[in-house]
C-alpha cells in the first residue's frame, strides 16, 4: 500500500467578503465605515492565516434616490456618481481598508453581467410583467407592508413620508422558491447571529411574495433589454455588484466562469436592515441563475449617538473624515471594534470613547511598550535581553499561549470585541507582571542582571506579541509596535509569528519614538 506523508500544513481557502456597495446619495457616514473596518479586518485575520482573500466594497449609484439627489443639486447623475465614489475611494484609503476590489455599478462590465444574469432568470421562466401597487420609501428603496388606507405613513428609518406607487413592473416569480430558502434557512450557520436567524424565518414562513425588478419612471438605472422604458430596480441591479467586481478588468464578462474569479462569496457582511434582500431575495436570485449561494450573511447592529439615531435632519450624523483627521485611525477602530459587541447595536459615546482610549490604547498598550523598550535600552544597551534563567514557571508564556487561540477564535467568529478584550488582558497582565516584579530595585544587585533579563525578555515577549495579535483591527498601530521592538522580519504566515520566542536576544531596538497620545478633549 502506498503511504502519504502526514500534511499538517492548514488548508488555504479562497475566501470573498463583501461589504453592501454602498448608495452614493450622500457622502460617506460612520455608519459605512463601521461595516467596511469590521469587513477590513476580517480579511485581514483571513490573509493573516495564509487564505486568498478577494475583499470586495464598491457603491451603488443607481435609482431613484440618486437621481432626486443629483436633481436638487442641479448637476448630472453621472458627475455627483462619480464625486461621492472617489470620496469613498479616497476614505477608505485614508482608513487604511485594504480591499481587492472596489466595484461601481456605474462601471461597464456590470451593465454587461446584468444582462446576462437576467437572460438566466429569462430562460428560467422567472420573470412576468405585473401591477404593483404599495407605499414606497425612496430613501430604503423598497415598498412597505402597509394598508393603501394608512394615512400619511412614514418610513421609520428616514422618518419621510412614503410615496403611493401603481405602475407596472416586471417581476422576478420569487414565490416559486419558497421551498428552497425555507431549506436554505434551516442552514444553522446561514444567518448571523442567531438572533437575526428567527426574523427572516418568520418572514418567510408568512409565504414569499413575488417582487418587481424594474421600473418605469427611473430613467437613472440600468436599461432592462427588450423592454422599452423599463431600467431595472436599483436592488437587482445592486446585488449584482458582487459579481461584477469579482471579474478582471482585461476580462470578458462570463457568468459561466464565475466561479473561478472567487464565486461564491464567503460571506456577506450588512446591517441589520438589508438582511432580507440578501438572506432571501439574492439567494432566490442566484438559483434561478443556477449560480452557487453565498456561505453566510452576517447583518450586524447599527450605531446610535449618545443614545439618538443619527440622521441629517437631526445634524449630530459623525462624519468619518472628522474623526480620523482628528483622533486616527486607530483610536476609532480599537473603540467600534472593542467596544461594540459586533452584531448588536452600538452607542457611540464620546466620553466612553476618550475614556477607552486612553485606558485601553494609551496607558495599557502604550505604557507597556514604552516601560519595557525604555528599561531594555537602558539596561541591556538597546539590545532584547538573553534570557539565560532555567526557569519553569513562566506566567507570562502560559497566559500567551492560553491567549493565543481565543483570540484566533474570536477572529474567525467575527466576535471582535471579545478578540480586544483578550489581547488587552495580556497587555494588562504583563504590566501587572512588572509592578510585582519590580525590575527597577531588582537591578541595583548586578547579580540580578540574568533574572532580570528572564523577566524583561517575557514582556517584550508578550509586547511582540500583543502587537502580533492586534494586527488584524489595528493595522497601523500594530506595525508601529513591532517596529519600536526592532520585529522588522516577520514571517508570511502569522501562526509562526503567534509561537513564542520568535524575538531574537541581541537584535537591536530601534530610536524611541512615542506612538500613543492621551486624547485631551
Ligand atoms: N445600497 C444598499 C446596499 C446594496 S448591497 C448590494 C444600501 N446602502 S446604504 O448606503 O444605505 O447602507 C449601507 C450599509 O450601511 C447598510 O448595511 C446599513 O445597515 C449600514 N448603516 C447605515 N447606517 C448605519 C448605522 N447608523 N449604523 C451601522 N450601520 C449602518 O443599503
Amino acid at each position: 500500500m502506498r503511504s502519504h506523508a502526514k500534511n499538517n500544513k492548514p488548508k488555504t481557502m479562497n475566501i470573498t467578503i463583501t461589504t453592501p456597495l454602498y448608495y452614493v446619495n450622500d457622502k460617506p457616514h460612520l455608519g459605512s465605515t463601521y461595516t467596511t473596518i469590521a469587513c477590513d479586518a476580517y480579511a485581514r485575520f483571513h490573509r493573516l492565516n495564509g487564505n486568498k482573500v478577494n475583499f470586495i466594497t464598491g457603491v451603488d449609484e443607481h435609482g431613484q434616490k440618486i437621481q432626486r439627489t443629483a436633481e436638487l443639486k442641479k448637476i448630472s447623475p453621472t458627475k455627483h456618481c462619480e464625486k461621492i465614489s472617489m470620496e469613498y475611494k479616497a476614505l477608505w484609503k485614508q482608513w487604511s481598508i485594504s480591499n481587492d476590489f472596489f466595484i461601481r455599478t456605474t462601471d461597464s462590465h456590470h451593465q454587461t453581467l446584468v444582462n446576462q444574469f437576467f437572460e438566466r432568470v429569462k430562460a428560467s421562466g422567472d420573470i412576468k410583467l405585473g401591477h404593483q401597487q404599495g407605499w414606497y420609501c425612496v430613501g430604503c428603496e423598497e415598498y412597505k407592508d402597509l394598508p393603501k388606507d394608512a394615512i400619511k405613513p412614514t418610513c421609520s428609518i428616514h422618518l419621510k413620508e412614503l410615496e403611493w406607487r401603481d405602475e407596472e413592473n416586471l417581476f422576478f416569480c420569487l414565490s416559486k422558491y419558497q421551498k428552497q430558502i425555507e431549506s436554505l434557512l434551516e442552514r444553522e450557520d446561514f444567518i448571523q447571529p442567531a438572533s437575526r436567524r428567527n426574523e427572516i424565518i418568520n418572514f418567510v414562513s408568512k409565504g414569499l411574495n413575488d417582487f418587481s425588478i424594474s421600473r418605469l419612471n427611473v430613467e437613472w438605472g440600468l436599461k432592462v433589454p427588450g423592454h422599452e422604458g423599463h431600467t431595472f430596480y436599483v436592488w437587482f441591479d445592486a446585488l449584482l455588484g458582487y459579481l461584477s467586481a469579482l471579474i478582471p478588468d482585461d476580462k470578458d464578462v462570463n457568468l459561466s466562469e464565475i466561479e473561478q474569479y472567487g464565486w461564491p462569496a464567503y460571506i456577506h457582511i450588512i446591517g441589520k436592515d438589508i438582511l432580507r434582500f440578501h438572506a432571501i431575495y439574492w439567494p432566490a436570485m442566484l438559483l434561478s441563475a443556477g449560480l452557487e449561494l453565498p456561505k453566510k450573511v452576517y447583518g450586524h447592529g447599527f450605531l446610535t449617538r449618545e443614545g439618538q439615531k443619527m440622521g441629517k435632519s437631526i445634524g449630530n450624523v459623525l462624519d468619518p473624515v472628522f474623526l480620523i483627521n482628528k483622533y486616527g485611525e486607530d483610536a476609532i477602530r480599537w473603540y467600534l471594534l472593542s467596544d461594540f459587541k459586533f452584531g448588536q447595536d452600538g452607542d457611540f459615546q464620546h466620553k466612553r470613547f476618550v475614556d477607552l482610549i486612553n485606558n485601553d490604547l494609551a496607558n495599557t498598550i502604550g505604557n507597556l511598550l514604552n516601560r519595557t523598550t525604555t528599561m531594555t535600552r537602558n539596561w541591556y544597551e538597546d539590545k532584547v535581553p538573553r534570557n539565560n534563567q532555567e526557569n519553569p514557571t513562566n506566567e507570562l508564556k502560559d497566559l500567551a499561549n492560553k491567549t493565543i487561540p481565543k483570540v484566533v477564535n474570536y477572529y474567525n467568529d467575527l466576535s471582535f470585541k471579545e478578540a480586544c478584550s483578550e489581547i488587552l488582558n495580556l497587555a494588562s497582565t504583563a504590566n501587572l507582571y512588572l509592578n510585582n516584579i519590580q525590575p527597577w530595585k531588582l537591578i541595583k544587585e548586578s547579580s540580578n542582571k540574568d533574572i532580570v533579563a528572564f523577566h524583561l525578555y517575557n514582556v517584550l515577549e508578550t509586547t511582540r506579541i500583543v502587537g502580533i495579535l492586534l494586527k488584524p483591527i489595528l493595522p497601523n498601530l500594530s506595525s508601529k509596535i513591532l517596529n519600536q521592538l526592532g520585529y522588522n522580519n516577520q514571517a508570511q504566515n502569522w501562526n509562526d509569528d503567534l509561537k513564542w520566542g520568535k524575538l531574537l536576544p541581541s537584535s537591536s531596538l530601534p530610536s524611541p519614538c512615542p506612538i500613543l497620545y492621551k486624547i485631551e478633549d
